[in-house]
């Protein structure tokens, strides 16, 4: 990254949020649930899947987090009785990992039941390291009782080979993607070629070894070596899927989807947009500098 690309990074927070908003609103829905179901009913139009994420991030008493369970059931019943093709996506401090694990467990275990009763599917989030091994536990343990939930890896993350060894031997649902988070040296590759590698390395690993894999990128390079891997084990459409964000590559998503391969759109929606635009407005360091320099350097 650039000195002025990082130095925008540091100033994104400081925008007030309107702009930000203004810049972002493409990576969002919308604020309710209704943009949500808008916004699904058009992709599925368009042959495509979603999952729902329903924005913020670690809350601060147990009442937000019932409530953000009661909102994604909402979302279940009304993927349900729209009769859509989508799922939905859960972050585990959103729903009281920092607060008390066991409330965690005890509220994504109820949305993966209630999934479960609509035939439906609910993939964990993963959030930065702190959160990593606990969130692996989560998921173990429901897998013991459920077969409709997924979790997410990241290729960035040093121990992720180690964590995919286990993974695979209970033939997990799988989201690999490259990972967001501002993470130290020790625990994370910093070099964009490593993490590469890593992804294919990882992806392999987990084709070989029969694991559903959400293939979550808009690199394409990684796109293309993922289409030589599904070429070379001659793998049937529906044992893998791409994975998208709303706002992000429409263009190469619509290739993908010509081409006849399953993908789904990742559709955030929610009040709580603010640090979810930020973290995709520094992927995308042209419009963010352009708000900085719009901001600090117009006349
Ligand atoms: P990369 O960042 O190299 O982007 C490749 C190209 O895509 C760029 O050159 C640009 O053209 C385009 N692009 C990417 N982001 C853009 C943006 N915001 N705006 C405009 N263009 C953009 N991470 C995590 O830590 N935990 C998670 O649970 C998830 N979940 C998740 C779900 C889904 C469906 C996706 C697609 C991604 C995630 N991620 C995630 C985010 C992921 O880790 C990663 O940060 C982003 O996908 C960007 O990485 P790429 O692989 O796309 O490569």
């Amino acid at each position: 990254m650039s000195l002025f690309n990082k130095l925008v990074v540091l100033t994104l927070p400081f925008v007030p949020k309107f702009i930000v908003y203004f810049f972002a609103k493409r990576y969002i829905a919308g604020p309710s649930i209704e943009d949500a179901i808008a916004a699904i009913k058009e992709f599925n139009r368009r042959g495509i899947m979603a999952t729902v994420d329903l924005l913020g991030e670690e809350i601060e008493n147990k009442e937000d987090a019932m409530a953000v369970v009661h909102e994604y059931k909402n979302v279940l019943a009304a993927i349900d009785s729209k009769g859509l093709n989508a799922n939905i996506s859960v972050k585990p401090t959103h729903l009281g990992l920092k607060l008390d694990k066991e409330f965690c467990y005890g509220n994504i275990r109820s949305l993966v039941d209630e999934a479960k009763k609509y035939s439906n599917f609910v993939r964990i989030d993963m959030e930065d390291h702190s959160c990593t091994s606990d969130t692996l536990n989560l998921f173990k343990r429901l897998r013991t009782e459920f077969d409709n939930v997924g979790v997410v890896i990241q290729s960035y993350l040093r121990r992720t080979v180690d964590d995919v060894n286990q993974l695979i031997e209970d033939g997990a649902n799988i989201r690999l993607c490259k990972g967001i988070y501002v993470e130290p040296r020790q625990i994370a590759f910093k070099d964009k070629e490593i993490v590469n590698y890593n992804f294919q390395y990882i992806l392999e690993k987990l084709l070989n070894n029969n694991c559903y894999v959400g293939i979550a990128t808009h690199d394409e390079k990684l796109v293309w070596n993922a289409l030589m891997m599904i070429d070379r084990l001659k793998l049937k459409r529906d044992l893998y899927e791409f994975q998208m964000l709303l706002g992000v590559t429409e263009e190469l998503r619509e290739i993908l989807v010509s081409a006849g391969h399953r993908l789904r759109v990742y559709v955030p929606y929610g009040k709580h947009w603010h640090a979810y635009s930020l973290r995709r407005l520094k992927e995308n360091p042209s419009v963010a500098s352009y708000i900085i320099k719009h901001i600090f350097f117009k006349n």
